[in-house]
């Protein structure tokens, strides 16, 4: 299986935030944005190992700025690393005012997905090839989240994540 370059799969998707798509404050209800963000996120994985995929775990999101009303959403995909059936993929928001061209980050996040063969089994992905500074950095950290996510979610013990605890030994 060939390894694949994180440019090969990036998405950049683009949404209007309309009035049904608001909380009472006039601003992107976080529901909606999440449910734009798996979207996002799973045409990236799936275009990383061509193959149906789903979603494993959605880590952490703080929501930085909210998105007004009017505004546009702009979400950026890219798979940070991939494991045996799984990949890392990490996502980040901006807001747009376009009428004053006004542009502010607004929340990023890091989700899971796994790949699925014709029974609708994990099945093997092609590994990551980081290119840039910023790649390198995400897949460099990509193992550590991922032994945090595993001992959350039940499926590491504590005792088996040897990168995560180098971290906080002070040797990662
Ligand atoms: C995700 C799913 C395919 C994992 O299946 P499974 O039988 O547990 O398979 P495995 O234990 O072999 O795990 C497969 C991969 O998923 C990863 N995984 C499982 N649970 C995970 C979690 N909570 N977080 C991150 N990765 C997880 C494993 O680490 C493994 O990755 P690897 O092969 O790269 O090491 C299965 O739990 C599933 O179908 N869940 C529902 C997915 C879904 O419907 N999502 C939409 C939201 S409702």
């Amino acid at each position: 299986m060939n390894a694949k370059k994180v440019s090969d799969s990036i998405n950049h998707m683009n949404e209007l935030v309309l009035p049904n798509d608001t909380n009472t404050f006039g601003n992107l209800m976080g529901g909606r944005l999440m449910y734009w963000m798996d979207i996002a996120a799973a045409y990236c994985a799936s275009k990383h190992c061509n193959t149906p995929v789903v979603t494993a775990s959605v880590d952490n999101i703080s929501f930085k700025n909210p998105i007004k009303l009017g505004h546009y959403v702009h979400i950026e995909a890219k798979v940070t690393r991939a494991f045996n059936t799984s990949m890392e993929i990490h996502l980040k928001v901006w807001g747009e005012d376009t009428l004053h061209q006004f542009k502010y980050e607004s929340n990023e996040a890091y989700f899971t997905f796994v790949s699925l063969d014709p029974n609708d089994r994990p099945r093997t992905v092609p590994e990551v090839i980081p290119e840039t500074e910023a790649e390198k950095e995400l897949y460099d950290g990509a193992l550590r989240r991922r032994q945090l996510r595993l001992i959350l979610g039940g499926k590491m013990k504590p005792d088996d994540a040897t990168e995560l605890k180098a971290l906080f030994n002070g040797k990662g």
